[in-house]
């Protein structure tokens, strides 16, 4: 079907307030109402007959949802687990490993800090160093990030833990590149994908991870709670699912499925998510989402009167952007925030790395031009 970003049809598809201008895709996600709808009904289901539900139909209802999910994501069903979320998914990864005393984790500097606080974890509990892998920003070209691995990595490096997608910075990380990087240097590689599914097309099998794990709750536009884990061949029998539970060593399906009675209708409504994306295409809408994140870098940096961090290559950046923030900027990224959505009614965050505010904005089909527009004249007017 041929469609217009933001059009009154295309709003009218997702169940957002339309009186704000929602440009925060990236943090949540937004869920259409026709997956909701989907959610809404599998309730009734369960809670009109709770141990048909979650306990005799769930096995292969669970089963068959997996499929479904390992096809778009190009991974090999066996490997592909469903989790609660990216923050479950990295946990999985890094308990899974037998780590020594000394072992370096690389990972880069514009990381998550969730992800980082696991490790931080591992350093304090298990002796291991956390290192960080400093990506400049602006950026002239990928290998740039390529780069700021390799010059990371010593003999004690047992782990890259790469994003696919960072989150202050909203950079494509070259995961082809740095998988293969890891596999030259003998290391093992987690990708870190929480903003890449549905953002990105996927292929973890051709990718070749260690690890790989990322929300459909963003970008594929599932309920909230809705997660893939991927672990590669050598790793299945060996990672456990981030919560004990009866399926402990009986299988890694077994033990993901399970993670102690949940609403397992997020991950249920999945194939509501999936027709959503189909009927709007998923090429159009990640090129449409491109185009919107485009031109509303622009708009706004030239509001700003700031310089763009790096250049239009479509490589670079997808569904999101961060445009830096004029140094002596009035206030916190959290008190910009909130002073937008109190005066203005704009969701939009204001992330930082490197001393630096950004405002990041995020393009969805329910977004139109108008409200990339409304961001920039409130920010050139910010005093
Ligand atoms: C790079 C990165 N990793 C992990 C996460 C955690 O995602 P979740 O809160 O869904 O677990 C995020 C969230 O935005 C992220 O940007």
């Amino acid at each position: 079907m041929s469609w217009t970003p933001g059009s009154p049809e295309i709003k009218s598809l997702w169940a957002l307030d339309p009186r704000v201008v929602y440009l925060n895709h990236g943090s949540f996600g937004a869920t259409p109402r026709s997956v909701l709808a989907m959610q809404a009904e599998l309730r009734d289901e369960m809670e009109a007959e709770p141990i048909e539900f979650l306990g005799r139909s769930w096995p292969a209802r669970a089963a068959e949802v997996r499929e479904r999910v390992a096809r778009f994501v190009g991974a090999d069903p066996r490997g592909l687990a469903l989790v609660t979320n990216a923050t479950q998914g990295v946990a999985a990864a890094l308990d899974a490993v037998d780590w020594r005393e000394g072992d370096e984790i690389v990972v880069g500097d514009h990381g998550y800090n969730a992800v980082k606080q696991a490790i931080r974890r591992l350093v304090v509990e298990r002796g291991v160093r956390l290192v960080e892998a400093r990506i400049p920003f602006p950026l002239q070209e990928r290998a740039q990030i390529v780069d700021a691995f390799a010059q990371a990595i010593t003999p004690r490096t047992r782990m890259l833990l790469v994003d696919h997608v960072t989150s202050a910075t909203a950079l494509l990380c070259p995961v082809f590149e740095l998988v293969a990087l890891a596999r030259a240097r003998g290391c093992l590689v987690l990708v870190d994908g929480a903003h890449a599914p549905g953002m990105l097309p996927l292929d973890l099998e051709a990718l070749g991870a260690d690890f790989y794990t990322g929300n459909l709750h963003k970008w594929v536009c599932a309920a909230k709670g809705c997660a893939i884990f991927y672990a590669s061949p050598d790793w299945r029998e060996r990672t456990h699912a981030p919560v004990t539970s009866h399926g402990y060593t009986l299988g890694f399906h077994e033990e993901f499925d399970w993670p102690g009675t949940f609403d397992a209708t997020a991950w249920l409504s999945l194939p509501a998510a999936f027709e959503h994306g189909d009927r709007l295409g998923w090429q159009a809408l990640r090129a449409k989402n491109h185009a919107l994140v485009r031109e509303g870098r622009a708009e706004v940096a030239h509001a700003l009167g700031v310089e763009l961090p790096h250049s239009d290559d479509e490589l670079l950046y997808g569904a999101m952007a961060a445009i830096p923030f004029p140094r002596g900027t009035p206030g916190s990224g959290p008190e910009l925030n909130a002073r937008l959505y109190a005066e203005h009614r704009i969701e939009v965050p204001f992330t930082s790395y490197d001393g630096r505010i950004f405002v990041r904005i995020s393009g969805q089909a329910y977004n139109s031009p108008a409200d990339y527009s409304s961001l920039a004249s409130v920010l050139a007017s910010f005093g």
